[in-house]
């Protein structure tokens, strides 16, 4: 178990429970996104090309059996994403696919082919218009990671802007992918404003999931690459039942909505309660819930959880969280690396996992609720709950894995 640490917790007083949720969140995502986007459409072309990628394989859905029984639930998963292409995070599965919806357009549009799929990019025929094309975003790691890879494997070139603080080693990793890096000054925001700027001028497209930094489609192909992650698991439930309850993490929110409509989608009927999950240093969207509309977050946003720290919730993802979020929750840093430091040595008998610090925090989330019994009992969790985690992130910076847990992410794996 972990040590117990405070944590806020808020319910969501205008969620919407009824059995049409999934129809108005597509409707609403939709209305954010624009009239062009067809959102079923976009989740099951996702799903159809990604599964064709050559690398592709679903990631471990771990159950946690040990922890379920000792903490007194009938089921706890964590989908482990620290295995997805070799990046090691979930993101592959939205820039990376956003890539290379990016490449398939405009390939489609220079050679007026009439359809073109990832195949048929990947087999190098089109590569002369696609090498025209450069893509770029601002990162803390992730997301750069995986739109660098992509860019790669779909034969464009890519540009990544990060803030001064970015660790060298998640650098090294995109430049050894083909990426140029540009290194802003500033933090986060500051290198966002520099890839914009540089974007607008040199007609290169950027990949991101926020509508002031991006068209609508791109944000629409991220979005619906994140629903493969969530048919994946609900293809491998080991009951075949679904989840009662969902803990999921957001920076910006994307995931976090797309898991919402998902489920509204596929389980009407007994749609899991939704946890949205941050750093308590980057808790946009508890306040933004508790305010019952955006709030910005400012300062630092200084948490181990990088991939977190986000001030903003994004309007497509407020679009749905808004009432597709049954409760919001706010964890410090010390909940993220106890349980990281858990899934390495685990007590309860489970496999040990290699896992990283935004990665766990819905499992940190999620083990912190089932020790408390008042918010357990708020939350409907009765020895009868099957818990789902989204595991997002492996050990992305190897050293920073090293330094919180004291053991290397090999010295982990040789435990399983
Ligand atoms: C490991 C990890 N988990 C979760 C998130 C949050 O995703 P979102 O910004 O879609 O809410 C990120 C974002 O970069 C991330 O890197």
């Amino acid at each position: 178990m972990i040590p117990l640490s405070s944590f806020r917790i808020v319910p969501n007083t205008t969620v919407d429970r009824s059995l049409t949720f999934g129809e108005s969140a597509v409707r609403a995502l939709e209305g954010a996104l624009g009239d062009e986007i067809d959102l079923r459409t976009s989740f099951r072309i996702a799903r159809s090309e990604i599964t064709t990628w050559p690398d592709y394989c679903p990631t471990p859905l771990v159950e946690m059996s040990g922890l379920a029984r000792d903490l007194g639930v009938q089921q706890l998963l964590y989908k482990d994403e620290g295995w997805r292409f070799g990046l090691s995070s979930f993101k592959a599965m939205g820039g990376g696919y956003a890539v290379s919806r990016i490449v398939a357009r405009y390939a489609m549009e220079s050679t007026h082919a009439a359809n073109m799929t990832s195949k048929d990019l990947l087999s190098g025929r089109y590569s002369s218009a696609t090498s025209q094309v450069t893509v770029t975003c601002a990162t803390d790691g992730n997301h750069g990671r995986s739109v660098a890879w992509a860019a790669r494997e779909f034969g464009c070139k890519s540009v990544i802007y990060m803030a001064s603080i970015v660790s060298p080693f998640r650098e090294q990793a995109m430049i050894s992918l083909g990426a140029e890096v540009v290194r802003s000054q500033g933090n986060h925001e500051d290198a966002a404003a520099e890839c914009r700027a540089a974007a607008s001028e040199r007609g290169w497209f950027v990949v991101s999931e926020t509508e002031n930094a991006t068209e609508p489609a791109i944000a629409a192909d991220t979005l619906a690459g994140y629903a493969t992650i969530m048919s994946e698991v609900a293809k491998r439930l080991p009951s075949g039942e679904p989840p009662t309850h969902v803990f999921v993490q957001a920076g910006v929110g994307g995931l976090a909505a797309t898991s919402a409509v998902f489920c509204g989608l596929q389980w009407p009927q007994e749609r899991p309660r939704l946890v949205v999950v941050e750093s308590d240093q980057a808790d946009c969207i508890l306040r933004s819930i508790e305010a019952g509309e955006p709030i910005t977050v400012t300062g630092d946003l200084d948490t181990v959880m990088a991939g977190l720290a986000a001030g903003e919730v994004s309007s497509y993802a407020w679009s749905i969280l808004r009432t597709g979020a049954d409760y919001a929750m706010a964890i410090p840093d010390e909940a993220a690396v106890a349980t990281m430091q858990l899934l390495a040595t685990p007590q309860s008998g489970d496999t040990p996992v290699v896992a990283g610090e935004s990665g766990v925090a819905s499992l940190a989330a999620a083990l912190l609720v089932l020790q408390n019994n008042a918010v357990r009992e708020q939350l409907g969790i009765t020895r009868a709950a099957r818990i789902l985690t989204i595991g997002t992130e492996g050990a992305t910076d190897p050293e920073v894995y090293r330094r919180l847990v004291g053991l290397s992410p090999e010295e982990v794996m040789r435990r399983t």
